[in-house]
């Protein structure tokens, strides 16, 4: 009886993924704060280091610091994870994790496409959003005197609204500040308000623009003083403005490959060094974490994709059955993979999510004219 109980166990425990032991598997710590997690080293966090180089705080030479910053531009913050299971729905949150959209139009990065199950992202969306306030939606019947009190209170210096005729103000302050390097930049956390009604526990949008740090304690978003009745006529404005159907920007044809020679120096120089290097690094050069894309992380098996190097990108990653592939091979589509998942990163944006993970993983897409170089290197025969 003893021993049937001892094997009992274990397997339910299996059977129903545990949130905590979920968020640390996926390190959602290397990002955000507020996880419950212990926290991790700087030399680890993705936002945190980068925040140390911006705020001269990292140990390093000066002229280091002084060239790296500029270049820093995707993980200076994310939002914070503290007490958004008071605000955010728990259906959402499920949906986001298996299907990352952009929220912030101001924050360059988005939620990486994780290799996450069905069940994994229950679970985790059940750990982050154990109970939902129930309540009523707000009223519709302020509409009108809510988008009146928008302008009024300027709502717009952070916030985007697409699709409601509003637009983000041109002379905002905190604009200015978005082309300084600062992290603590309330604009670029702000999320586009078309998307808040699908988020939001319904019941929750009064008492948030009463008092945003009562439910999201390290929250931006500053006490406007609103008084009771500009509250309900706020909440009514945001929940219920008519929404123009956003139309996703149209796939526009790849730029035709360049006549001229493009050598692996370029190539290296304006895509691998400047943005896949940093998931995709040597092992050697930080003891042994060769980035989520090459040694593993971010609950990513190690691919063992190196794009440090000539040589590395040569030795291509390994493939699902352990064997290794080069990444010139064509997919479904017939293009090698490397351009691939180029590519299917910029579907992601507008929105088209297929099978192949698009690359540069949760980051803006490259441009055309690195796309371009990338095409042209490959089809020139892959020189030095
Ligand atoms: C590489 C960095 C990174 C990692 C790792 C990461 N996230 Fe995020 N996450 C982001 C960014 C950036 C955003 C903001 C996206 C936006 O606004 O478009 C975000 C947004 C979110 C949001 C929405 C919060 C809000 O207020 O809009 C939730 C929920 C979330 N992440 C949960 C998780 C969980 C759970 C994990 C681990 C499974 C995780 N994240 C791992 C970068 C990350
Ligand atoms: C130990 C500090 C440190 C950690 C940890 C770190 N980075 Fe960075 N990151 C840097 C530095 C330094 C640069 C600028 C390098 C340069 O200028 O060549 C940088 C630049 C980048 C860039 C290119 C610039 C941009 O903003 O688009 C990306 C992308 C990036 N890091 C992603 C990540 C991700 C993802 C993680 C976590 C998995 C991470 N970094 C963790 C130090 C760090
Ligand atoms: C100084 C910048 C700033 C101003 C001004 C501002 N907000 Fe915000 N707002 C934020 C930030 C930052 C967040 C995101 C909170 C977080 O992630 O912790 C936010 C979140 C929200 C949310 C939750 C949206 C969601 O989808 O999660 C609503 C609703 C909102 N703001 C409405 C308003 C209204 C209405 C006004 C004007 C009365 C306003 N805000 C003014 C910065 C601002
Ligand atoms: C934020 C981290 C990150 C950045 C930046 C990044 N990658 Fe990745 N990459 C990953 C991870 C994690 C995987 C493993 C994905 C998986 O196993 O599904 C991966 C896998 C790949 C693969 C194999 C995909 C497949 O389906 O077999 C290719 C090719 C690739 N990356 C190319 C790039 C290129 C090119 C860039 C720069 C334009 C880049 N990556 C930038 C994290 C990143």
């Amino acid at each position: 009886m003893l021993s049937l109980a001892l094997i009992i166990v274990p397997v339910l425990v299996a059977a129903a993924p545990d949130g905590a032991a979920l968020l640390a598997r996926f390190e959602c710590h290397r990002c955000h704060e507020g996880t419950g997690l212990t926290a991790i080293t700087e030399s680890r966090h993705c936002v945190r280091c980068h925040q140390a180089i911006l705020e001269d705080r990292f140990e390093a030479p000066k002229e280091a610091l002084v060239e790296w910053r500029p270049h820093l531009r995707s993980l200076r913050v994310v939002p914070s994870l503290a007490g958004i299971g008071n605000v955010l729905r728990r259906e959402w949150v499920e949906a986001f994790l298996l299907a990352p959209q952009d929220l912030r139009p101001e924050l360059p990065a988005s939620m990486p496409r994780f290799r996450m199950s069905a069940e994994e992202a229950s679970a985790l969306a059940r750990h982050l959003v154990p109970k939902e306030s129930a309540g009523p939606v707000p009223s519709s019947a302020h509409v009108e005197r809510g988008r009146a009190l928008y302008e009024k209170h300027r709502c717009g210096d952070c916030h985007a609204f697409s699709g409601s005729g509003e637009h983000p103000r041109g002379d905002s302050p905190y604009r200015a500040m978005t082309r300084e390097a600062s992290p603590a930049n309330p604009m670029a956390l702000a999320p586009d308000l078309r998307f808040t009604r699908e988020r939001l526990q319904p019941a929750v949008l009064r008492a948030w623009l009463e008092n945003p740090r009562a439910l999201r304690p390290d929250t931006l978003m500053p006490s406007l003083g609103l008084a009771p009745k500009e509250v309900d006529a706020l909440a009514s404005f945001v929940w219920h403005a008519k929404l123009e159907l956003e139309r996703a920007p149209a796939s526009k044809p790849r730029l035709p490959v360049l006549e001229r020679k493009v050598s692996y120096a370029e190539v290296e120089k304006r895509v691998f060094r400047k943005v896949c290097w940093h998931c995709h690094s040597s092992p050697d050069y930080n003891r042994g974490d060769g980035g989520p894309g090459n040694t593993g992380g971010l609950g990513f098996a190690a691919r063992r994709l190196d794009l440090s190097s000539y040589e590395g990108v040569a030795a291509g990653l390994l493939a699902s059955d352990g064997s290794r592939q080069s990444v010139f091979l064509p997919t479904e589509n017939g293009l090698p993979r490397l351009l691939a998942v180029m590519l299917a990163r910029r579907s992601e944006e507008r929105g088209v999510v297929s099978e192949l993970r698009g690359m540069p993983l949760g980051l803006p897409s490259m441009s055309d004219e690195e796309i371009q170089l990338v095409e042209t290197w490959i089809s020139q025969g892959r020189p030095r």
